[in-house]
């Protein structure tokens, strides 16, 4: 009986377990998300979740904000207590280490101009109705930009060179601080462990799944960003290294999020899965079970055609030459000899084809002479036998 109990509150934790990491959880400020089918997100402007679990930031139509967040606040100053206990005001307390990860991918309709990027970011709000589209991203506006009161850090992917903001090219990683200008900015690429750390440039509007990873650290206040390919793991050197006291930045109730804008060119801005963790390395994402970014154009699926409809119309012609072959010997074999004089004796005469199965196809076996006439054979008609 006892055992029974315990088996089944066992199975209950159990399943409990499994319910709760299959969702985004937000026990000590961590969490996963493989893929986002079924998640609480919130969203607003043109950010949606499609049917595969992709979150599409944006959609095409210029001039439109998107934004995604995990839906709860996370504490960067207090941690909740486990056990319970007041943990008092925060405000003294330093912003602690964190760490994020995100597979993201960027299909722009050029090659390599797409508009206007994306970024992650963390905000005491996750109203930011207020905040301009284009290169603002946004985040900003033309009123917020620069304001220390916008408590915002952001990690961009920029993929358009805007000279107002200073950017270093149309393919750069920038961190920023309460501002849509740098506080450094990377070309984007990574330092490739299996190339003797030799730096390889990468281009974000690639098509293709890319990993970042974002690490702060509270003890020397250093932000690090690395990417690299998805097949990659995480290179030991990262693109870029700032310091800068997020304890002066950023509130300690905040909002972790994505956000993006779009501008004149049809450019799609993808998020495959997503990770972070308070105090700890953000939690490994599983690249097997993201999900696939959408088929692009009629390209991939006319490859399919490219091949098999050459092969299914040479079959097709082959199959009907065969066809037309075998009547052609049919009639040839059976064909009908008509003489002069049958015309006036009438039509008392055999059938090439009753003779032919007669003598079961003038085997030699049936053949009786030769002469002047030809070959003469036996056979038994079908008909009379
Ligand atoms: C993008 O979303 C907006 C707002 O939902 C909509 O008006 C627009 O038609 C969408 N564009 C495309 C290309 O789907
Ligand atoms: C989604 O998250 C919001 C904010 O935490 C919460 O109020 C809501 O109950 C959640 N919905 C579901 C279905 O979990
Ligand atoms: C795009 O690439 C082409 C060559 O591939 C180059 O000539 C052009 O300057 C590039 N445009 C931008 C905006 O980088
Ligand atoms: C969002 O902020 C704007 C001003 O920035 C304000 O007008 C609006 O009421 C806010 N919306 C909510 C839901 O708080
Ligand atoms: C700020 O942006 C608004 C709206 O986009 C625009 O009307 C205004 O002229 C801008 N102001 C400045 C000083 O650029
Ligand atoms: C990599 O990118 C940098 C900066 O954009 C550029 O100067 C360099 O030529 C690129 N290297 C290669 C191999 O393309
Ligand atoms: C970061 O800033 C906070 C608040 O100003 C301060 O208490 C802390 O000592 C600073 N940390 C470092 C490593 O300088």
């Amino acid at each position: 009986m006892n055992n029974t109990m315990s088996l089944l509150l066992l199975l209950l934790g159990l399943s409990i377990l499994a319910m709760n990491s299959t969702a985004a959880t937000t026990d000590n400020g961590q969490f996963i998300y493989t893929g986002f089918a079924g998640a609480n997100l919130t969203l607003d402007g043109v950010a949606t979740v499609t049917p595969a679990g992709l979150l599409q930031l944006t959609n095409g139509t210029s001039a439109l904000k998107a934004h995604a967040f995990h839906p709860d606040p996370l504490h960067f100053r207090d941690l909740p207590v486990a056990g319970g206990g007041g943990s008092g005001n925060g405000n003294g307390n330093d912003v602690h280490s964190f760490s994020v990860s995100f597979v993201f991918a960027i299909l722009s309709i050029y090659p390599n101009l797409s508009s206007h990027g994306m970024a992650f970011f963390v905000s005491p709000t996750k109203n930011l109705s207020a905040a301009a589209p284009r290169s603002y991203l946004g985040l900003f506006s033309n009123k917020t930009d620069g304001d220390v009161a916008n408590h915002i850090f952001v990690v961009e992917l920029d993929t358009i060179q805007n000279t107002d903001f200073m950017d270093i090219n149309n393919n750069h990683v920038g961190v920023d601080i309460n501002s849509i200008r740098s506080v450094r900015s990377y070309p984007t690429g990574y330092y490739d462990d299996g190339d003797n750390g030799n730096l390889k440039n990468l281009t974000l509007n690639s098509h293709e799944p890319m990993r970042i990873w974002i690490d702060y650290d509270q003890e020397t206040t250093r932000i690090d960003v690395t990417v690299a390919p998805l097949e990659i793991s995480k290179p030991k050197r990262p693109l870029g290294s700032v310091i800068y006291n997020l304890s002066t930045v950023l509130t300690d109730s905040a909002y972790v999020g994505f956000s993006s804008s779009s501008g004149d060119i049809d450019s799609q801005y993808y998020v495959l899965g997503w990770s972070f963790a308070i105090n700890g390395a953000a939690p490994a994402i599983d690249i097997s079970k993201l999900p696939k970014l959408p088929r692009e154009g009629p390209k991939s699926s006319s490859k399919v055609m490219e091949i098999t409809l050459p092969i299914a119309t040479a079959m097709f012609v082959l199959v009907i030459g065969v066809i037309v072959l075998h009547l052609l010997r049919r009639q040839l074999r059976y064909a009908e000899l008509r003489e002069d004089w049958e015309v006036e004796f009438g039509p008392h005469r055999f059938s090439y084809k009753d003779l032919f199965d007669a003598t079961q196809g003038f085997k030699n076996k049936y053949l009786l002479g030769s002469g002047g006439f030809g070959s003469v054979y036996r056979g038994v008609l079908k008909s009379s036998r």
